[in-house]
């Protein structure tokens, strides 16, 4: 095993075995969220990753319990149970749908968001091809690996691809996408909001561009629903991904948008399931715990994306008190209202990072340590930052599990770490 990759093992083990003999670990309360087994399920003590995955909602967990009891038979059969089965899925869809804006029939469920953008990206150019209209893509350098990777396979099949960086504040620029245009472009791929600095990117701008030329246009939109309302009936994309787990539902379901009149080529080929173009016995639990996610943010999203915006600016605020060195990135435009990315000079965020979780801090490094090597994060370096200052740069996402109480606490705890990494 490499040693960086042993590094990071044995640090998490580490991590998870002090964390279990904290009893404050189990014990402190959060509002709202569901406990098993006695546990507090949102019970890690100052929760700021919720960009990875958010906490499942209460309600998402009860629709999810339900449905397992309840919509345990197959959708696809025609007796009652199997009747009943697809009900959660079409009532999910339903709920999806109006907080997005489309017909319920536009979307198709898929097994998470890596699903649904690559649905979208192999689906379309498969059903391109056989329309020789042109292999040239256009795609953003600052799309999520789910997006990125699928993008660089089919440059090595032969298309051909311009990868549009963004400005030094996280933007791509209308322009930058009118200048990559070319004749033969058939796609072009910008996300909505961006995972790691939290940028939102000018997306109508964008589509509307591409529509007068032509051109097909994914969005990824997986952060930005319910950080952000998103009313697709009045938006130029054609195809959009979402995931259940990035705004309170489960792992592993998401959804693709697939404008009326748009033909996509399935992934995924079996029995027929969700008008053909994604085979599979579908997950009737996870997709009705989806549901019920969506309902929630149709219900709440205005005044929790106002909630967590002020706590996100009075943690900004705080810090730049306490740690006058600090950088936050793209704090000049459009970010998500949850979303604090800033440069800690002198402070390695994968260092940063564990010394929070110390103290039941979570929060993100804006590196990659999954593939057990720490490098500084690709949409940093697009944005024109130097290497060192990408490994000094962190995440903070807030959501439904933070209050103002824990400020303070997660301010104090940031500016002793940054002082002892200094030191
Ligand atoms: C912007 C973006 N797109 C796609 C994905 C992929 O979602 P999943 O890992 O749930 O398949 C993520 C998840 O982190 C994301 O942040």
């Amino acid at each position: 095993m490499p040693l960086s990759r042993r590094y990071c093992a044995v640090t998490l083990l580490f991590l998870a075995e002090f964390r279990l003999f904290r009893p404050e670990y189990y014990t402190k309360k959060r509002r709202g969220f569901p406990s098993l087994n006695g546990v507090n399920l949102q019970s890690m003590s100052h929760y700021l990753d919720h960009n990875a995955t958010a906490p499942l909602l209460p309600e998402a967990l009860e629709a999810m319990t339900l449905a397992a009891k309840e919509g345990w038979a197959n959708p696809s059969s025609l007796h009652e149970p199997g009747r009943r089965s697809k009900q959660f899925i079409e009532d999910a869809r339903e709920k999806l749908a109006a907080l997005i804006q489309v017909d319920p029939s536009t979307l198709v469920f898929t097994g998470g968001g890596t699903e649904a953008c690559n649905f979208a990206l192999f689906g379309a150019v498969q059903a391109l091809q056989t329309q020789h209209k042109g292999r040239h893509l256009i795609i953003s350098a600052i799309e999520h690996p789910a997006i990125k990777s699928g993008a660089k396979s089919l440059e090595e099949q032969g298309w051909q691809i311009t990868w549009i960086k963004p400005n030094s504040d996280g933007v791509i620029e209308t322009e930058s996408v009118e200048k990559a245009l070319r004749q033969d472009t058939v796609l072009c791929s910008v996300m909505a909001a961006n995972n790691e600095v939290g940028t939102v990117q000018p997306i109508h701008e964008i589509g509307t561009l591409l529509r007068e030329k032509g051109v097909l246009f994914f969005c990824d939109m997986t952060q930005a629903l319910g950080k952000l309302p998103v009313d697709l009936s009045k938006t130029p994309v054609d195809l959009a991904a979402f995931v259940a787990h990035k705004i309170g539902g489960p792992k592993g379901v998401g959804a693709l948008y697939i404008r009326k009149g748009i033909r996509l080529e399935s992934l995924l080929r079996g029995g027929g399931q969700e008008r053909g173009l994604r085979g599979g016995t579908e997950n009737v639990p996870g997709i009705a715990g989806y549901g019920a996610a969506a309902e929630w943010w149709q219900q709440h999203g205005d005044e929790e994306r106002r909630r967590v915006e002020s706590l996100r600016d009075q943690l900004q605020s705080e810090l730049q008190k306490k740690i006058p060195e600090i950088k936050i990135n793209a704090a000049n435009v459009s970010r998500l209202p949850n979303t604090l990315h800033a440069t800690f000079p002198g402070c390695r965020s994968d260092v940063l990072v564990m010394a929070l979780d110390l103290r039941s801090i979570s929060a993100s490094a804006g590196s990659a340590c999954a593939s057990g090597s720490v490098k500084p994060s690709e949409v940093l370096l697009a944005m024109g930052r130097s290497s060192e200052e990408a490994m000094s740069s962190s995440r903070f996402s807030l959501g439904f599990g933070n209050t103002a109480e824990e400020i303070p606490a997660i301010v104090e705890a940031l500016a002793q770490v940054c002082q002892q990494a200094k030191g």
